[in-house]
């Protein structure tokens, strides 16, 4: 029998459907609301509010699960990699073999981005903030793609394939450029027989004589970076690229949105959030003690630590942990740092402020020291971020592109201005 719920105002009883997902989850379809009782919602950072319907991920906060279009992150981690599970993020199926080689090669021959590309970004000050930098110049993108950033809906799904390649494919591209954009160093052009992340590395470091050569699994390490961050159901940027979607707008003005969004710091600007904590604490010689004390009395936040949705353990972080000890162990490095992040969990995990509170480490809590070691400067951090999400944006994009209903979202508010007044000539005020 179809649940329903009833809203009681004042004598009168008005019934809704309620909407039951794929794993139980629970709505209450209040899309008549306001014309059946002239009352809307009211819901700040809508912590209860489901924006939409999505077939893309599932999260359990409660139970820290997280899935990719069903399949569990702990299983994704373990046998696949970063270009299968963009692959399945936003078709929704895991490719087979053909499938992935078409992807593969559409990645791998567009990795290049045009030349005039390269000017436009000498115009930006050689410190500017490189989320700034990445949101413009993806945005520039789409204007050397006319036919895919049309903003007629029917065309921009007509090259949907190729955009979604060319972005995964470019961001990478651009992000490399902006580091070397940033140290004064002469780009060096991606090589079609390096995969993804290797791609990156070789963009990042290699010197024009000399191809970097990774000897410590960094990109085996940076691939499952990318991979965990691919999507995460409806966050702060993935609903901003699903918001101005909505529009109308193409997917390079979207994603180029969601990645401002992201650079906020309580958002993807976490993980360079947590490192910065974390050298101030190792600077001051303060065991971590005295911030834990700071941030209950709330003249801190523990970057990295809490989340939104998950009130257990983000899965993320407990994968992220262990790959970031691993490198730091293969690479033979001391990084005080995770010492520090270690001893700051354990306490945080022990004390009744952060346990009444269920604030556990999220995906941004250990990043950093992987990021770190493979000599990613911090400010680029979130940039990374931001390659490892663009998956799940398409894929939002997409979903909202593929949906005849979808409708242009515009919530509404409660007004608390002044009431109607008269205007007043400057020489009365
Ligand atoms: C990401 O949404 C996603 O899925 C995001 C993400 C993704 O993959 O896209 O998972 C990636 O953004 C992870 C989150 C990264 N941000 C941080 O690590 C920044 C630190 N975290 C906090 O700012 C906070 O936990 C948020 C922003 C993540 C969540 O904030 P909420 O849900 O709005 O919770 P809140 O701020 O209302 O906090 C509830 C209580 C408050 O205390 P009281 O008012 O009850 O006394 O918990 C406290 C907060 O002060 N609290 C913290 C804390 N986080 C919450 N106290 C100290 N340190 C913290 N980190």
């Amino acid at each position: 029998m179809d649940k329903k719920a009833t809203i009681t105002i004042e004598d009168q009883s008005y019934e809704y459907p309620v909407m039951v997902g794929t794993e139980n989850e629970h709505a209450i379809d209040l899309r008549s609301l306001r014309k059946d009782t002239g009352h809307i919602t009211f819901d700040e950072g809508y912590g209860n509010t489901g924006s939409c319907e999505s077939e893309i991920t599932f999260i359990d906060g409660e139970k820290g699960i997280l899935r990719n279009r069903g399949y569990s992150i702990e299983e994704l981690a373990e046998h696949s990699f970063f270009i299968e599970t963009a692959y399945l993020i936003i078709y929704g199926e895991l490719p087979t073999n053909d499938e992935l080689s078409a992807f593969r090669l559409n990645i791998a021959h567009n990795a290049n981005v045009h030349t005039r590309l390269e000017n436009f970004m000498l115009g930006f000050p050689r410190r500017s903030s490189p989320m700034a930098v990445l949101s413009s110049m993806l945005n520039a993108l789409g204007t050397y793609y006319p036919q895919m950033a049309s903003n007629n809906r029917q065309q921009d799904l007509e090259y949907f394939d190729d955009a979604a390649a060319f972005l995964i494919s470019k961001v990478r591209t651009l992000a490399a450029m902006i580091y070397r954009n940033q140290t004064g160093q002469p780009y060096i052009y991606p090589r079609n027989d390096l995969h993804y992340a290797g791609n990156f590395l070789h963009m990042m470091f290699s010197e024009p004589y000399h191809d970097y050569e990774d000897r410590s699994g960094l990109t085996n390490a940076l691939d499952l970076f990318f991979m965990l961050h691919a999507d995460h159901e409806q966050n702060c940027s993935t609903s901003t690229v699903r918001m101005v979607a909505s529009s109308g707008a193409n997917l390079f003005a979207s994603i180029s949105a969601g990645v401002c969004a992201l650079w906020g710091p309580l958002h993807g600007g976490a993980n360079t959030a947590v490192v910065r904590m974390l050298e101030e604490i190792y600077r001051t010689g303060d065991d971590g003690s005295k911030f834990i004390e700071n941030a209950k009395n709330g003249k801190a936040k523990l970057m990295g630590f809490g989340h939104r949705v998950y009130k257990n353990y983000d899965p993320r972080a407990k994968i992220v942990g262990r790959v970031a000890e691993g490198i730091v162990q293969k690479m033979g490095i001391k990084d005080p740092l995770l010492d520090i992040a270690k001893n700051l969990e354990q306490a945080a995990l022990n004390d009744d402020y952060f346990v009444e509170r269920k604030l556990y480490p999220n995906v941004d809590f250990y990043s950093g020291i992987i990021l770190k070691a493979a000599g990613i400067p911090v400010d680029m951090f979130t940039v990374m971020f931001a390659i490892g999400r663009m998956p799940g944006w398409i894929a939002n994009w997409r979903e909202i592109a593929l949906n005849p209903a979808s409708r242009i979202h515009r919530p509404r508010q409660i007004y608390t201005g002044s009431h109607l007044r008269p205007y007043v000539p400057i020489d009365q005020r």
